[in-house]
C-alpha cells in the first residue's frame, strides 16, 4: 500500500461514502447524535482526512465530535451483538499493526498486560504470505494454504511460550518460516508450501491461545474477547473456543467481517464514549502512534 495514494483516495470518496452510509441507514445528518472518528493509531495521511472531514461535519451539524482509538474500536466490535460480553474480560487484540493482551475491567477501562516486541501477528502473516508467494492480504491467503496442509510435518518455534509473561514476538517465527521455505525451494520441495503454511499458522495460534488462557487464569477472568483482523482466522477462532471451553471460560469473537477494519466498530466505541460524554474539541488531532492502547487503567 502506498500511504500517499491511500490518503488521496480517502479524499476522493469520503463525502459520497458518508452520504451512502446515511442513505443505507435511512438517516439524515441532523438525525445523528454525534460524529465519531478514528484519530489514532494509523497512517497519518488517512487519519487526517477522516479527522478533518469529521470536524467539519460535526461543526456543520452542531453535534459533538468524538475521537476514537482504533484498537479500542476493534475491541468494541464485540459489543455490536445482541449478547454483549461481560466484565471483567481478557482481550486479545491481533491486527496488522498490533498484538496486545488487555485486561478490561469495565467499559473503556483497559490495562495492558503485554504486547509484541517486534512484528504484529497480522504483519507476520502478511510477510510470510509474500515470501511464500501466497498473495495479499496475507492472513486469508496463509489460512487457505494451511487448510490444504498439515501442521507438524515441519517444525517451527513457539516463541516466548516458555516465558511466564504476556509479551509476544513473531519476527523470529517469520524468519524461521522464510529460511525453511528457502531451503525447501533449493531442494525442489515446493509442494511443501501448504504444510509450511499450516505449521506457521499453528505455531502462531499456539502462542496466542496459550498466553490468552494463562492471562485469564492469572486474573481469574471467565470472559475472553478476540479482536482485530487476525481474529478472522478460522484456526484461531476454533482453538480459542476449544481451549477456553475446557476452562469454563466464555469467548466472544466478532463475525469475520467485523474483525477486519470497519466503520461500525468505530461507531460502537464512539457510542460508549458518548455515554461518558468524552467529547473532543475542534482541535482534535491525528496521531500515527497512540503510545499505549488506551490511556486509562482499570480503576
Ligand atoms: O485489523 P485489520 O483489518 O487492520 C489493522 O488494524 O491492521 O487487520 C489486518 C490484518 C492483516 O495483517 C491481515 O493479513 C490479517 O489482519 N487477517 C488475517 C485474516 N484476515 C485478515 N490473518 C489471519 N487469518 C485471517 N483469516
Ligand atoms: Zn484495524
Amino acid at each position: 500500500m502506498v500511504p500517499e495514494v491511500a490518503s488521496r483516495k480517502h479524499i476522493e470518496v469520503i463525502a459520497s461514502l458518508v452520504d451512502e452510509a446515511l442513505r443505507e441507514a435511512g438517516l439524515t445528518g441532523p438525525e445523528i447524535d454525534a460524529v465519531a472518528v478514528t484519530h489514532t493509531p494509523g497512517l497519518i495521511g488517512a487519519l487526517l482526512v477522516g479527522v478533518s472531514f469529521a470536524k467539519a461535519y460535526a461543526y456543520g451539524l452542531g453535534k459533538p465530535l468524538i475521537g476514537v482509538n482504533h484498537l479500542e474500536a476493534h475491541v468494541y466490535a464485540n459489543f455490536l451483538t445482541d449478547k454483549p460480553p461481560v466484565f471483567p474480560a481478557i482481550c486479545l487484540v491481533v491486527s496488522g499493526g498490533h498484538t496486545s493482551l488487555l485486561y478490561m475491567g469495565d467499559h473503556r477501562r483497559f490495562e495492558v498486560l503485554g504486547q509484541t516486541r517486534d512484528d504484529a501477528a497480522g504483519e507476520a502473516f502478511d510477510k510470510v504470505a509474500r515470501f511464500l508467494d501466497l498473495g495479499y492480504p496475507g492472513g486469508p491467503a496463509v489460512q487457505q494454504a494451511a487448510e490444504s496442509g498439515t501442521a507438524g510435518v515441519y517444525r517451527l518455534p513457539r516463541v516466548f511460550l516458555d516465558r511466564n509473561d504476556f509479551e509476544f514476538s513473531f519476527s523470529g517465527l517469520k524468519t524461521a518460516t522464510i529460511n525453511l521455505w528457502n531451503k525447501l525451494k533449493k531442494s525442489g520441495e515446493v509442494a511443501g508450501v501448504n504444510d509450511l503454511a499450516a505449521e506457521f499458522q499453528e505455531a502462531l495460534v499456539d502462542v496466542l491461545v496459550e498466553k490468552t488462557i494463562n492471562a485469564a487464569q492469572q486474573r481469574k477472568v471467565k470472559q475472553i474477547l478476540l479482536a482485530g483482523g487476525v481474529a478472522a482466522n478460522t484456526r484461531l477462532r476454533e482453538r480459542i473456543t476449544i481451549e477456553a471451553g475446557k476452562e469454563g471460560m466464555a469467548v466472544s469473537i466478532p463475525p469475520p467481517a467485523l474483525c477486519t477494519d470497519n466503520a461500525a466498530m468505530a461507531a460502537c466505541a464512539g457510542y460508549y464514549q458518548y455515554l461518558e460524554e468524552d467529547f473532543a474539541g475542534l482541535d482534535l488531532n491525528a496521531y500515527p502512534h497512540s503510545g499505549l492502547l488506551v490511556k486509562k487503567s482499570c480503576g
